[in-house]
This record gives structure tokens, C-alpha cells and sequence, in this order.
């Protein structure tokens, strides 16, 4: 009996998957994505939802814990005041009508980022879904809204200033730990693997701090391309990387 070579190259074994505990995404190339086909900006934020959503699912289906993604950064605010508000009302529309499926999917939600500056009705909504989803015991999605991680340091560091002004804490007392602790990610591991899309080969003020030691991987398509295929890809990249924080040996997985 023959079997069909695609049906073949199909079942053929993968080697092993290495699933980061904590994904960070840099969601870059809507604008691109939609100049390339003749549309407005705007299209190409919608399907950069559509693409979002299709992250969700493939995190929880392949079992990564955490995911983070960027998805409007303190420095977007130089964008003309017409596509801020355009991706506004999406995050408005996302949290909204994907509720109840991420409830259904056991997702919790976390936003991080500053939420001065942010409409009172967009801040109510921020905690109620995270309070309906506080609960949730499957993935971690933390979605980077008006986030900036320049801006996140300096607001630990006047935090951890009031302390010590205060008196309750003493300056030879500060440890990365307390940093840690003081940033919005508190809690949460470090991310292993920051993706991002688009061809651009830069961080933008993401998770500063947090990526320490996060492995990157770049891949030429804009946002909106993003699927599985490319997820895979990305997957079997890094599964290929040593991780050596600094001493002589890998990481074994
Ligand atoms: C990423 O796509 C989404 C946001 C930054 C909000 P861009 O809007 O940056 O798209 P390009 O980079 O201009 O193609
Ligand atoms: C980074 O993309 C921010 C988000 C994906 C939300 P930008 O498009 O804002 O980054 P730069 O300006 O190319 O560095
Ligand atoms: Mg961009």
C-alpha cells in the first residue's frame, strides 16, 4: 500500500514542541497588512482581532500558559486621533463580545498598562473583566493596553520611593524582587519567547524589564498573516534555541 505523500509529510513526526510558559507578542503590521491591499488602516486593526482571537485559541490548544500581547503602546498616542479611537472601540468591542467565550475557555484576562489618561467607561470596563474572569484557572491572557515599559519602570520606582520615604522600607532592602514585584506583570513568570511580526527587528518599549532573558524570534508577515502555520514555526524555533542564562550549559526542556 502507497500513502499519499502529503497525507505522509502530514503525519510525519514533529520533533518535540518546547511550549513557552509565558508568550509575548509584538502585534505589528495592520497598517502595512491593509496598505498592501488597497484598504484603510482600520481593516487591517479588524483582522488583526481576527488574528488575536486565532492566538487565543492556538495558546490554549497548545497548552501555553501565559500569553501577552501588545496591543497599543504609550507611544501610539502620536497616531492621528481618528485610528486611536478606531482601536479603542475595538478593545471596547473585543472585550465585550468575546466574553463570554473566553469564560467558557476558562481564560483569565489581565490588562496591564497605565490607565491614566483612559476614559472612566473604558476603565470599568478594563476591571470588570477582569474581575468576571479572576476565577479562571487556564491561560493567563494579559493584554499590554497604553503600555509602555519605560513608563512602567519609572512607575514602580516612585512606588517603591513612597515606601521608602514612608519609612517602611529600607533602601539596601531593594532587590530585583521588589522591582519585580512593584511592576504590572507582579506574579507573573518572565516571558521565554517574545514574538513579533511585521520584519521589524525591535522591541518598542516591551516588557523591558521582563525580557531579561526572553528569547526573540521575528517573522516577516504582518499581524493579520499570523496563524498556525506561522505559531508552529515559531514553536519549533525556539524549541531549537540554548538557553544558557549566562553559564555554559543549555536548558534541557
Ligand atoms: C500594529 O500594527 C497595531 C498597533 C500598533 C496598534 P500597526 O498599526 O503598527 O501597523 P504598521 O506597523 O503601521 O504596519
Ligand atoms: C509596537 O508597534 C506597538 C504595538 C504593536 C502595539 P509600533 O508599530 O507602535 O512600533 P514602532 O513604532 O514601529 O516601533
Ligand atoms: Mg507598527
Amino acid at each position: 500500500m502507497s500513502i499519499d505523500p502529503a497525507i505522509e509529510a502530514d503525519i510525519a513526526p514533529r520533533p518535540r514542541l518546547r511550549i513557552p510558559m509565558h508568550l509575548g507578542v509584538i502585534m505589528d503590521g495592520n497598517g502595512r497588512w491593509a496598505a498592501a491591499r488597497g484598504k484603510r488602516r482600520t481593516e487591517g486593526h479588524i483582522e488583526g482581532v481576527k488574528a488575536l482571537r486565532n492566538l487565543v485559541e492556538l495558546c490554549i490548544n497548545y497548552g501555553v500558559p501565559h500569553l501577552t500581547v501588545f496591543s497599543f503602546s504609550s507611544e501610539n498616542w502620536t497616531r492621528p486621533k481618528d485610528e486611536i479611537s478606531f482601536i479603542f472601540n475595538l478593545l471596547r468591542r473585543f472585550v465585550v463580545s468575546d466574553l463570554q467565550s473566553l469564560i467558557r475557555n476558562n481564560v483569565r484576562v489581565r490588562i496591564i498598562g497605565s490607565r491614566a489618561g483612559l476614559e472612566p467607561s473604558l476603565v470599568r470596563l478594563i476591571d470588570d473583566v477582569e474581575a468576571k474572569t479572576e476565577a479562571n484557572t487556564g491561560l493567563v491572557l494579559i493584554v499590554a493596553f497604553n503600555y509602555g515599559g519605560k513608563a512602567e519602570i519609572a512607575e514602580a520606582t516612585r512606588r517603591i520611593a513612597g515606601e521608602v520615604a514612608a519609612g517602611r522600607l529600607a533602601p539596601e532592602a531593594i532587590t530585583e524582587d521588589t522591582i519585580a514585584a512593584a511592576l504590572y506583570t507582579a506574579g507573573l513568570p518572565d516571558p521565554d519567547l517574545i514574538i513579533r511580526t511585521s520584519g521589524e527587528q525591535r522591541i518598542s518599549n516591551f516588557l523591558l524589564w521582563q525580557a531579561a532573558y526572553a528569547e526573540f524570534v521575528f517573522v516577516d508577515e504582518n499581524w493579520p498573516d499570523f496563524g498556525e502555520a506561522s505559531f508552529i514555526r515559531v514553536l519549533e524555533t525556539f524549541s531549537r534555541r540554548d538557553r544558557r542564562f549566562g553559564g555554559i550549559e543549555a536548558e534541557r526542556s
